[in-house]
């Protein structure tokens, strides 16, 4: 048994292992091919985050999906480049929504060259995914045209908020979907169609990795309050400072309301206060750390994830489908 990639997915079957690490390390030099340019400093902007590094968590999938076909069909290596392109142009510009510093544990591109330069970084790769995409053929280019419109829309929303009278926790969760859960139900979609998967196959898989990436994204937003820079490569509380009711946070304020315990309006008022000192976003992240309401949220991203794991049920037995099935604790379990 060997344990691969950041996940610690052990697989248990060398052929799959090796499949996967070829693929991986093919997607590598696909990366780094499809993010050069003709201008050097575009060149250093947009490899700036690829060579940082990252969990390589859709390009994963990507080759998991694969396995439920022929894994070394020349679209698959292709489709999980252009999902992690797709990824990491929203990285580019999500920093910039978010004020991010760092990310991947090195500066942000915005905080680096500033924002115009991180924001047309990003359309940069969005534009060197959808040249791949091209040879992928019209319905790869429709599955993620379909995918990022979903993606934009849930960035959208998150920043809008729900509407009046709408449950903020099923906003949220909406949201969610969006923002990530479509991205990653793609990485599996078009993993599993270019290798010429069954049609069932595929929805399975589409279906798996939508709840799947809530999970993944309910994780990332317990992360935000849980973990430190070192394990996350990312700054903790950047979700509080900008406002973003996450579940964590939805939990404390339904709390709050229900019950009133001045500890927890305390802690509800100090987040709604200004988190622009060190010093008080610090004092917020210790009393949610030992609060219930992140518990709450904790046991709610492992509904998710185990919801997405009995999805698997009905695929054919093997290693690939063991392997996903892991995924559901590892997303859950993750330290960054
Ligand atoms: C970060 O994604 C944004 C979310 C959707 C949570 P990842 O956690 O996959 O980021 P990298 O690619 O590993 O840096
Ligand atoms: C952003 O969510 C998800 C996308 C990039 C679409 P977050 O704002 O939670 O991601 P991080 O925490 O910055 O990686
Ligand atoms: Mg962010
Ligand atoms: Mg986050």
């Amino acid at each position: 048994m060997t344990v691969v990639g950041p996940f610690g997915l052990s697989v248990r079957d060398q052929a799959l292992e090796a499949d996967v690490q070829t693929g991986l390390a093919a997607v590598e030099a696909g990366l780094l091919e499809a993010t050069k340019s003709e201008v050097p400093f575009i060149t250093e902007a947009a490899q700036h985050l690829v060579r940082a590094g990252g969990k390589r968590f859709r390009p994963l999938l990507v080759m998991l999906a694969a396995q439920f076909g022929d894994p070394f069909a020349p679209g698959v290596v292709p489709a999980a480049v252009v999902v992690e392109l797709t990824h990491l142009a929203t990285l580019y510009h999500d920093d910039v929504m978010d004020e991010a510093d760092v990310r991947r544990g090195v500066d942000s591109a915005n905080s680096r060259w500033g924002n115009s330069v991180a924001v047309l970084t990003g359309d940069f790769l969005f534009a060197r995914a959808s040249h791949i995409l091209a040879d992928l053929g019209p319905d790869a280019v429709r599955i993620q045209a379909e995918a990022f419109e979903r993606l934009v829309t849930g960035q959208i929303l998150e920043t809008a908020g729900p509407r009046d009278g709408r449950d903020p926790v099923e906003h949220y969760l909406d949201v969610l979907g969006g923002k990530t859960g479509s991205l990653v139900a793609v990485s599996c979609r078009l993993g599993a169609i270019e290798s010429g998967a069954d049609e069932g196959v595929i929805d399975i898989l589409s279906q798996y990795g939508e709840r799947l990436g809530v999970a993944f994204q309910l994780a990332d937003d317990v992360l935000d309050i849980a973990s430190d820079s070192h394990e996350s490569g990312k700054t903790p509380g950047t979700d509080l400072r900008e406002g973003i009711p996450t579940l964590p946070v939805l939990h404390l304020r339904a709390e709050a309301a229900a019950h009133g315990r001045p500890e927890d309006l305390e802690l509800v008022a100090l987040i709604d206060g200004d988190l622009a000192d060190d010093t008080v976003l610090a004092e917020v992240l210790r009393r949610l750390r030992e609060h219930p309401a992140l518990e709450q949220a904790r046991r709610d991203t492992v509904r998710f994830a185990e919801e997405a794991r009995s999805m698997l049920a009905p695929l054919p037995e093997g290693f690939a489908k063991a392997a996903l099935g892991e995924l559901c604790d590892a997303v859950v379990h993750r330290a960054g």
